[in-house]
């Protein structure tokens, strides 16, 4: 079972050339028009970045609220809120404080109003511990960035209609809506005065808070419980594009490349996690990359090799057969493993999947999830040359003539060392030494929160009254 699972997942440079060439392509048709390919790359409405000018007329001293404002980030099992004190002066953010919230499982199948009041609710909570100091000029309501991280349909920068959950939400009566919408429903409920200024997607977030601070931002990707890439993309290279009023003549586009399924190399035990998935046939790049679904499909690889091969011994235990039993911080965590008997492996095999296991036992396991990491990352690594090359291919130099950064965010990529290693050398075995040296792949921790908050600020409703 190893031996043709270690065959299946292989990736060898043809395999990341064909992937990076086809995620390009997909690009570009997914481009010219909606439904184009898998990728939707969906207009984002953000496309002037250089904002840090216009906070200098929200400037003031550090407790006016005219530079004050919120960011909400909903994501695959949290959600966040921020508030962001922006300074008068060009790109600086005084301060900045925040608060976690888990999204309680029964939720992520709730309606939509159960769960866009949960969340109102806990932005409501903060607002009053922390911004209770501030007040508000008459006849003003509070801002909020929403960086909700789910494929939507942008019909402006402070609207836009829920295509369907990913990541195992299946929340009712959500898809089809204006998720704005459902949010300022809700925050009315709980009294709560505020208002949503800019909606984007925590790709879009990522991007637009890294570009705050350094301008080689032309690319952001997320590696979490999902994963997603946005870029900046010239508006005349976007067929579906109606006319546009970008006078930078970009604008950000939102690949949501974890429908991308062309060329992958994939296995029965993705198959089978497919069939059995909430949305079968959809997400397959994210099933096969992101975290929510790496520790999922070892747990199969595993389930397998106990049933024909008695791996720990004749029994099966109900955990080792239970899905997501076995979660990807805990393949992270046996992939850390360094000492001769692989104790810490063998802990998390008897916790989390029920198992007793001997020395060999656990060596075979931490070959199973290499290979799934593995895979994982240089698939991921092939998806960013693919998008670099795409805009490379448009303007010659425009990637590869100077410094160009990729900001990278989620909790994959900023927890598992090896997946990171993996990506990276998928990126430098593609572009090779002298492109890769251009290519700075650059954590931008959280910086969706700040971005929403910027962008909250950069389409105020109120820019023109101060
Ligand atoms: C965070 C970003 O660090 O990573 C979020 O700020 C993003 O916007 C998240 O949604 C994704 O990672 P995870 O692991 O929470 O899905
Ligand atoms: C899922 C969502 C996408 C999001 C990504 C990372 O793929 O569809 O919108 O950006 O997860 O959180």
């Amino acid at each position: 079972i190893l031996t043709k699972l270690q065959k299946d997942c292989a990736t060898p440079l043809p395999i990341l050339r064909h992937v990076a060439d086809a995620m390009a392509n997909d690009m570009r048709a997914g481009l010219a028009f909606d439904g184009g390919s898998d990728l939707k790359m969906i207009l984002s409405y953000v496309d002037s970045l250089r904002t840090g000018v216009d906070f200098v007329r929200f400037g003031g001293d550090e407790r006016d609220e005219k530079g004050l404002f919120y960011a909400l980030d909903l994501r695959g099992t949290n959600f966040r809120v921020l508030r962001v004190q922006l300074g008068g002066q060009e790109r600086r953010v005084i301060a900045t404080e925040s608060e976690q919230v888990p999204i309680p499982q029964e939720l992520m199948c709730a309606t939509s109003e159960e769960l866009f009041d949960f969340i109102a609710s806990g932005l409501a909570k903060f607002v009053e511990k922390k911004g209770g100091e501030f007040c508000l000029l008459p006849g003003r309501k509070r801002e909020l960035g929403f960086t909700f991280s789910f494929p939507v349909k942008q019909t402006s920068i402070d609207s836009g209609i829920l295509i369907n959950w990913t990541k195992g939400f299946a929340v009712s009566g959500t898809p089809g809506r204006d998720v704005v919408a459902c949010l300022n429903e809700a925050m009315r409920r709980q009294g709560l005065d505020m208002q949503v200024s800019a909606l984007v997607n925590d790709a879009v977030g990522t991007l637009a808070g890294a570009r705050y601070w350094d301008d080689d931002v032309m690319v952001a990707v997320i590696l979490g419980t999902g994963t997603n890439a946005c870029y900046v993309e010239r508006t005349d290279a976007i067929p579906k594009m109606a006319a546009s009023n970008s006078q930078s003549g970009t604008t950000i586009v939102n690949t949501e490349w974890g429908a991308f399924s062309t060329g992958l190399p994939l296995t029965e035990f993705d198959e089978e996690m497919d069939a059995e998935s909430i949305n079968p046939g959809e997400q397959i790049f994210e099933k096969t990359i992101s975290g929510m679904y790496l520790g999922e499909i070892v747990r199969r690889v595993l389930l397998r090799m106990t049933e024909t091969g008695s791996l720990f011994g004749s029994s099966i235990p109900e955990k080792l057969q239970t899905p997501f039993s076995l979660r990807t911080p805990h393949i992270c965590s046996m992939h850390q493993e360094r000492s001769s008997d692989l104790e810490a492996v063998g802990s998390v095999l008897y916790n989390e999947a029920g198992v007793d296991s001997d020395t060999e036992a656990r060596e075979i396991v931490l070959e199973v999830c290499d290979t799934i990491v593995k895979r994982g990352g240089r698939l991921a690594g092939a998806g960013i040359v693919g998008i670099l090359e795409k805009m490379e291919e448009d303007t010659k130099g425009r990637i590869f003539g100077k410094r160009t950064v990729v900001a990278m965010d989620g909790g994959l990529y900023e927890n598992y060392p090896e997946y990171r290693k993996y990506l990276q050398d998928a990126v430098m075995e593609l572009l090779g030494p002298e492109l890769s040296e251009k290519v700075v792949m650059e954590h931008s921790k959280d910086g969706s929160g700040i971005g929403a908050a910027l962008l909250a600020a950069a389409n105020s409703k109120y820019r023109h009254s101060t």
